[in-house]
């Protein structure tokens, strides 16, 4: 019998048979009649799980496997000593092959579409049978993380969160890191006056380190284990300590004249696709689903430091226009900086859903051909979407990196007229629950 207010002593052991994979990096499981969210198991398995303390009033309950009776075949022994109950929140899945992983994701993708975006499996080409693609470079999901964020704790060590918490556990190596930030040996030494670190390690080789002092601290650059830039987050900005406070990532566009490199700047921890295969991927599948045509019109929304951006310019050519619509100050100058050669490219710096209606409905406004969206993880919700369908585009590309919010976004989509005529999925997040979406919205009924 489970206490009303339960704590973590033995009898919050409970067997589970678990169930299907939930959005989250958990699978259901059922306890005297109640949902159980279960961490670190696999569909199928029976496991004993700790419960997490709760309240017999609350809706469901979060439970971790801490020992396994019957494992699933996709079982493998965790590539990290730190991941596990307890441990290191920031993966997800390494007790999971990286294709059993894969599976689970997609399972997530077609449930989330389904329940939350009304989609009609069938009508989509390809979605009952949704494969999670590995990005080029990818084998074995471990050493892709090019940003890093630690936290440092009060005896000065750089670690991670636990899973649904402050505390930090001490992070020395972390095997899904990237070798260019792995070889700065940031976990491995001690930090003074200093609560968080940013790492970032370039697609170019550069790498830049940015600490966040401690109020009132002062922190000098450390010598660290190979070159990198270093810098502090200070009240007016970042402050250059050593080498800059920018780093350069290349891509490559290949395009049907053939492939096109160019570089980007990034100021800071400024938003950069996080595995290393993610840029090309991504633009590649954005590109492919919008197929823009030269001459035509297209609006980039949350372009970032304009990856997609460039990719649309390069397509509709110098009698077409694309205009970038992004937040962040820094991002949309380093977007300026590096489309600076494309004239068809206009950047624009504010809030999506402050100047959508502006552009769309202004004296003159804007008709799109095409419009591509990458928003944040809540999506983009239903004004923007309804303002930006209004306008009747031709076709729309949504990147979405939490298939809920991509979900609930197809339904408003749904409400007014347009429907889900494609959907691919990528692995740019291995070892956690994260899955990113390229969508495929269309004019017309989802029949
Ligand atoms: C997922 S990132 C995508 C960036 C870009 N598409 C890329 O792939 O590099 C989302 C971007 O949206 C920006 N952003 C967040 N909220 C925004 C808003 N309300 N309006 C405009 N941009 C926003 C963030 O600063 C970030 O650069």
């Amino acid at each position: 019998m489970i206490a009303a207010e339960r704590t973590t002593d033995d009898s919050s052991l409970v067997e589970l048979r678990i169930g299907a994979v939930a959005h989250g990096g958990h699978c259901v499981a059922r306890h005297e009649g109640r949902v159980v969210f279960v961490r670190h198991a696999l569909p199928g398995e029976l496991v004993r799980a700790r419960l997490a303390p709760g309240a017999a009033s609350d809706r469901f309950w979060r439970a971790d496997a801490v020992e396994v009776i019957e494992p699933s075949l996709d079982r493998v022994e965790p590539r990290c000593a730190l991941s596990g109950p307890g441990g290191c929140g920031g993966c997800d899945w390494q007790h999971a092959s990286v294709g059993g992983a894969r599976r689970l994701k997609a399972d997530v993708v077609r449930e989330q579409l389904v329940r939350l975006g009304r989609v009609d499996l069938a009508a989509v080409p390809g979605l009952a049978d949704l494969a999670v693609e590995a990005v080029p470079g990818d084998t074995d999901g471990l050493a892709w993380r090019t940003r890093m964020r630690f936290g440092v704790d009060a005896e000065g060590r750089a670690g991670l969160r636990r899973h649904r918490s402050h505390d930090l556990v001490p992070v020395p190596h972390c095997p899904i890191a990237h070798p260019g930030a792995e070889a700065l040996g940031v976990g491995t030494r001690p930090w003074r006056d200093v609560t968080a670190l940013d790492v970032v390690s370039a697609s170019s080789g550069e790498r830049l380190v940015i600490a966040q002092p401690v109020l009132g601290g002062r922190v000098s650059p450390p010598p660290l284990a190979a070159e990198a830039a270093f810098a502090v987050r200070g009240e007016s900005g970042l402050k250059r300590l050593r080498g800059r406070t920018w780093v350069t990532e290349e891509v490559a566009y290949r395009l049907p004249s053939g492939t096109v490199r160019r570089t980007f700047r990034v100021t800071g921890a400024g938003f950069w696709q996080v595995h290393p295969g993610a840029a090309e991927a991504l633009t590649g599948a954005v590109l492919d689903g919008a197929e823009p045509a030269p001459g035509e019109r297209a609006l980039d929304l949350y372009s970032g430091v304009g990856l997609f951006t460039a990719g649309l310019a390069l397509r509709v050519g110098a009698e077409g226009a694309v205009l970038g619509v992004e937040s962040d100050a820094h991002a949309a100058a380093d977007a300026r900086r590096s489309l600076h050669d494309l004239p068809q490219a206009e950047l624009l710096t504010g809030r999506v859903e402050r100047v959508l209606s502006g552009l769309l409905d202004g004296p003159s406004p804007l008709r799109p051909d095409v419009v591509v969206l990458d928003p944040p993880r809540a999506g983009a919700g239903r004004a923007v979407m309804t303002a930006l369908l209004r306008a009747l585009p031709r076709v729309v590309v949504y990147v979405a990196c939490d298939p809920a919010s991509l979900a609930r976004d197809v339904a408003i989509a749904s409400g007014v007229g347009y429907r889900l005529a494609s959907v691919r999925a990528f692995d740019l997040f291995p070892m956690t629950q994260h899955v990113e979406c390229v969508a495929v919205l269309v004019p017309g009924d989802p029949s």
